[in-house]
């Protein structure tokens, strides 16, 4: 049945013509061959399944700030709050504009500011190398594979085109909202976006998200329940920047984009989603990865608004 869903999906994908515009801000990002097209979904039963170029690796980008919103819940809890709010911004994933009238406290951990200050946060006076290894540990574990790594490639295209996310920085830094030396946060933040990975494993990595913060098909407590619903909840409200609301609109499940192509979605209790097509949309999410999840939901009944 399911597997019967994404084959219909993958070819109906693979004969679009619109395929949107592969992100070229970042230049390692703007070779990718934007016919590709991949979705897989993780069951917490530990199944998944699979169609398209699923098993093709991509740059995670964005998505990246689902794992370290994670990982800055579970070291801080609530406090990680004081560093970055929770209402959805609006504005594009890399706007400077209410930084300025809310005085360096980025909107929401989503969006490109906010992910620099939970960085910034999950820190704690240690050395990027060390926090890097430890980004990378969390998602090799939460999708139990070992095998996901950084594309170095692609954080060093990031470092040296670094000039917005680094005003962003050190906007927030003269508000005294950042601890660290911006290049060393930044250089953590581009490689937690570099990181490579497959829709099947990207799948499995979201499977936490699921079952209120446990993977059941690792049995691993990767969060509290309280803490699992509320990322999912900031996902439905910030995962997708100016582009929320038409998401929620289309598919009504929690998500999260990258400007790689890939989107993350969970539906709760029900699986986790991954779709990858590198072409993106005007606001800058995946054109036909949206549209391959308004199909899966229209086709599966997954909505946290329907039942
Ligand atoms: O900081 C950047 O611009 C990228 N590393 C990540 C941006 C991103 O994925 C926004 N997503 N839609």
């Amino acid at each position: 049945m399911m597997q019967q869903i994404l084959d219909d999906i993958a070819e109906q994908m693979a004969i679009e013509t619109k395929r949107g515009k592969v992100a070229d801000y970042i230049p390692q990002l703007a070779h990718v061959d934007p016919s590709q097209f991949g979705i897989a979904v993780a069951t917490p039963d530990g199944q998944v399944y699979a169609a398209g170029d699923a098993s093709t690796l991509f740059s995670i980008q964005s998505i990246s700030k689902v794992f370290t919103l994670t990982i800055g819940l579970n070291k801080l809890g609530s406090e990680l709050w004081t560093h970055v709010g929770r209402e959805p911004s609006g504005d594009p994933f890399n706007s400077i504009t209410i930084l300025e009238y809310e005085a360096g406290r980025p909107r929401n951990p989503l969006i490109n500011a906010g992910a620099i200050a939970v960085v910034d946060a999950i820190m704690m006076g240690r050395q990027p190398k060390t926090v890097m290894t430890e980004i990378l540990q969390f998602v090799r574990s939460v999708s139990d594979d070992d095998s996901i790594g950084f594309d170095h490639k692609v954080a060093a295209s990031e470092m040296q085109h670094r000039d917005r996310n680094a005003a962003l920085a050190h906007f927030m830094k003269s508000f005294g909202n950042l601890e660290h030396e911006v290049d060393e946060i930044l250089d953590i933040y581009f490689h937690q976006c570099s990181v490579a990975m497959s829709c099947e494993q990207l799948a499995r990595a979201g499977l936490f998200l699921v079952s209120n913060g446990i993977n059941q098909a690792t049995g691993v407590k990767v969060i509290k329940p309280q803490q699992s619903r509320r990322i999912n909840s900031l996902m439905m409200m910030c995962g997708h920047y100016d582009g929320s609301g038409e998401f929620a609109y289309q598919v009504g499940l929690p998500g999260k984009s990258g400007v790689g192509g890939g989107i993350l979605t969970i539906a709760p209790g029900k699986g986790s989603i991954a779709v990858w097509s590198p072409g993106l949309n005007p606001v800058g999410n995946s054109k036909l990865g949206t549209k391959a999840l308004q199909l899966l939901v229209e086709k599966t009944g997954w909505s946290v608004f329907a039942n």
